[in-house]
């Protein structure tokens, strides 16, 4: 399994540095309660008016639901999801529940609820590989989703497995280094681009 913990500048939570996106799975199914658990955490995400405005479809590798969420996959993502347990779709609810108005702040909820979801997972041992590479109106279509909802993202969540079981195209990728840009430049203070000091390098 390949280890790729995030070179940070200052010291984070133990499961924040250690999770990241594999593509290599080890095609171990996870247990029912392991899954019980990251969909909790998914639902105790914080959202405006709370509102809850996420949902999700769930395929486990075998069911006609992975399939369906397969099939709608870009080629790039097909070459390397197959060995992933688990594979489904994250939903947002645009309309609110409360007013019948459009909800504003639905997909940052839903990605907030993700990002729940991720935390979990991570703790269970578990990684999270998001996906925008996939065809969101047939997902709808395939998978009878009112028209309320939008399709937002494609997930697998699987036990992290050896990089060589990957398409020879993708096994670089998947050791490369992880690059982020640094924090003074997107943490303002003042206006936007006028880096605060507490982080600029050199302090
Ligand atoms: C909304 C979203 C869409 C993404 N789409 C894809 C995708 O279609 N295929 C893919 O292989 N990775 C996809 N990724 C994974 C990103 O490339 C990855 O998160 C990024 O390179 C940072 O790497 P890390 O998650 O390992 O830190 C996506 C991630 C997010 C959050």
């Amino acid at each position: 399994m390949n280890i790729k913990k995030a070179n940070t500048r200052f010291p984070i939570h133990t499961l924040l540095k250690k999770r990241w996106s594999p593509r290599a799975f080890n095609g171990e199914p996870i247990e029912t309660d392991k899954l019980q658990r990251i969909f909790e955490a998914a639902r105790w995400s914080p959202s405006a008016s709370n509102e809850q405005p996420w949902a999700f479809i769930v395929g486990i590798n075998g069911d006609d639901t992975y399939e369906k969420i397969f099939s709608t996959l870009v080629e790039f993502n097909q070459l390397w999801v197959k060995t992933a347990p688990v594979l489904a779709l994250s939903l947002g609810r645009s309309i609110s529940l409360k007013n019948g108005m459009p909800a504003e702040w639905f997909k940052y909820d839903v990605g907030q609820s993700m990002a729940h979801l991720t935390f979990q997972a991570t703790h269970e041992g578990l990684f999270v590989h998001q996906m925008a590479g996939f065809d969101r109106e047939k997902a709808h279509q395939l998978l009878e989703v009112p028209e309320k909802y939008e399709v937002i993202t494609a997930f697998t969540i699987g036990y992290p497995g050896d990089y060589k079981v990957l398409h020879p195209n993708l096994q670089a990728m998947e050791i490369a280094r992880r690059e982020r840009l640094h924090s003074d430049d997107f943490v303002f203070s003042g206006s936007f681009g006028n880096a605060v000091d507490w982080l600029k390098p050199e302090r």
